[in-house]
């Protein structure tokens, strides 16, 4: 009897073993299958409302790896016809059926189960600055019918708000740099998250209508603690210079530009240097009153409703000097640490992109190749002295602009930021960064969805870790239970 009970005991614990490690089995696969279902993917949508025009953007990612840096990509950008929303200001419900047709193609590309968890903003730049401050009721009426408008879409509207200049070169600084993955180093050899160096990190020059911004991480020893801005993203703390200048984008510089020569002169016909020859344009007096970078008033100039010809002379080096008329450099005396109407800014560090109009302009010129200063400066005169014999014809319509654009660039990048001929060479002027535009609004949306943690993250991209290391347990604890139910039976 002793022996058919050691017999039964024996097969019940064989019988035991054997069932744990099925079940073992069972749960390590479980667990990697948890890992390889298929992900959904989530849509986000944001309309970058600009001085000039608006674009629509619709980005989607793996709502399992939200959290990563990198795995956003554009689905959809949508130019919006016509004018950007603040020149609606005298007709506030324009500006929102403006946005209707590329709100439809955005419909279209997200599924319609979807679209009610869809996050969707409008986030407006330099333009509606300007118009706040010239009439502030009229800027509240056009986000308010802008926001009416989205509201009658089935998405997520989130709000329509015009960003502060520094939001906007900060959301700019962190798109770059999420979409060139410069946020997470994993170290496969010491397994653990890494600081990334400074090196690796990059800035960013942002050119539009109305204003223009520069940001990017300083020598920290020569920090002005009073102008950086602080964010914890993916467990480090970076602290960001980021400065925007209102009234220094490209189409209020060439106002400004045609203010002052007609100043100067005082003349009903005057030289302008940065135009081809051969092309005139007729400038009223009072366009100058719609924005608050040419309407002070100059005691060499009434503005009444005069009309002025601008006669085109295709000047390089007139032209270059009439552009850094525009900036008091003065101001900044014998400063280093200063770009021009006395604003602090430390010395440029690392690579920068230089995208919106710095990279449209250069484009234009072939000049995003990576070129030397010497030679970036020598194509700019030479175009600037070529004869264009079709210049008034309708497909030209904004080649008389491209001397005095590119002429401004070099003096903001070289007189007002200091690049020298070493750090231009750390210029790169790009449109897209992988598959997105760069622009503020993937950065934007990143930060008000809350997809840039604080903490490094949790997973290496392509498969997580802590799973992994708990899947090969549970096969190595089967695998040994096995063994040890084999032992037994021979035992027996
Ligand atoms: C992303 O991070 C947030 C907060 O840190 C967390 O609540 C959320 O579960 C994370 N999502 C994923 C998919 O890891
Ligand atoms: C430009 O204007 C000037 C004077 O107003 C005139 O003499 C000249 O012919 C015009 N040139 C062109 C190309 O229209
Ligand atoms: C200025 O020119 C526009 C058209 O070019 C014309 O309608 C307007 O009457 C002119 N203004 C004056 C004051 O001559
Ligand atoms: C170009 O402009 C500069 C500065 O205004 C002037 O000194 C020079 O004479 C001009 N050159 C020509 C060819 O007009
Ligand atoms: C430049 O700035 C200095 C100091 O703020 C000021 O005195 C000077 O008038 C400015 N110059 C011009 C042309 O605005
Ligand atoms: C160029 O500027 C950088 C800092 O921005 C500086 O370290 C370097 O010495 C300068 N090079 C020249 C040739 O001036
Ligand atoms: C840029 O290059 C293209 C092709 O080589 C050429 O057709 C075009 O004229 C160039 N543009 C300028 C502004 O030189
Ligand atoms: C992003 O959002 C947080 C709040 O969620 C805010 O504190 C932070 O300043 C924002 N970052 C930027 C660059 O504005």
């Amino acid at each position: 009897t002793m022996f058919v009970n050691k017999k039964h005991f024996t097969s019940a614990i064989v019988g035991a073993l054997v069932a744990l490690s099925i079940i073992a089995l069972v749960l390590s696969l479980v667990r990697i299958e948890d890992v390889t279902l298929p992900p959904t993917v989530k849509y986000g949508m944001v309309f970058d409302a600009g001085s000039s025009h608006t674009s629509l953007f619709v980005y989607e990612w793996d709502s399992d790896k939200e959290n990563d840096t990198g795995v956003v990509s554009q689905n959809l950008s949508c130019d919006v016809q016509g004018q950007g929303i603040s020149s609606y200001a005298n007709d506030p419900a324009k500006a929102g059926d403006s946005l209707r047709e590329c709100l439809n193609k955005a419909m279209k590309v997200v599924p319609a189960g979807k679209q009610r968890d869809v996050p969707a903003y409008l986030g407006a730049t330099a333009g509606m600055r300007l118009l706040r401050e010239q009439n502030s009721s009229a800027a509240d009426q056009v986000l308010a019918e802008v926001t009416k408008t989205m509201q009658e879409y089935p998405v997520a509207f989130k709000g329509a708000q015009i960003l502060t200049g520094e939001e906007e070169g900060a959301y700019g600084w962190i798109t770059i740099n999420y979409l060139l993955d410069s946020f997470t180093k994993y170290s496969p050899k010491a397994h653990m998250w890494v600081r990334p160096e400074a090196a690796n990190i990059f800035g960013a020059l942002d050119l539009g209508g109305a204003s223009t911004q520069i940001s990017f991480m300083p020598e920290s020893s020569v920090m002005n603690w009073n102008e950086t801005s602080k964010f914890t993203l993916y467990g480090y703390n970076y602290n960001i210079y980021t400065h925007s200048y209102l009234c220094y984008g490209q189409n209020e510089m060439l106002k400004r530009l045609a203010k002052e020569l007609i100043a100067v002169r005082g003349e009903l016909g005057v030289d302008h240097p940065c135009y081809p020859k051969d092309y005139n344009e007729t400038i009223s007096l009072s366009s100058f009153r719609t924005s608050p970078c040419t309407n002070q008033s100059d005691p060499r100039l009434i503005l009444g409703d005069r009309n002025v010809t601008l006669e085109g002379r295709g000047n390089a080096s007139g032209c270059l000097a009439a552009i850094k008329k525009l900036f008091n450099f003065s101001a900044c005396g014998q400063r280093q640490d200063c770009t021009f109407d006395g604003v602090y800014q430390p010395p440029v560090r690392g690579q920068f992109i230089a995208f919106s109009a710095f990279y449209y302009n250069f484009k234009f010129l072939n000049l995003t190749k990576g070129q030397s200063l010497a030679t970036v400066r020598e194509t700019i005169e030479h175009f600037c002295t070529r004869s264009w014999e079709n210049v008034r014809s309708p497909q030209w319509k904004r080649l008389p602009k491209y001397c005095a654009n590119a002429n401004y660039i070099l003096t903001l990048l070289l007189d007002a930021y200091k690049f020298n001929e070493t750090s231009w060479n750390n210029i790169f002027f790009r449109m897209k960064a992988g598959s997105a535009d760069v622009g503020w609004t993937l950065g934007y949306m990143l930060n008000l969805t809350n997809m840039i943690p604080a903490e490094p993250p949790t997973r290496v991209k392509g498969h997580v870790p802590s799973l992994w290391a708990a899947a090969i347990t549970f096969i190595i604890l089967t695998l040994a239970l096995g063994f040890a139910a084999l032992l037994l039976l021979l035992w027996v």
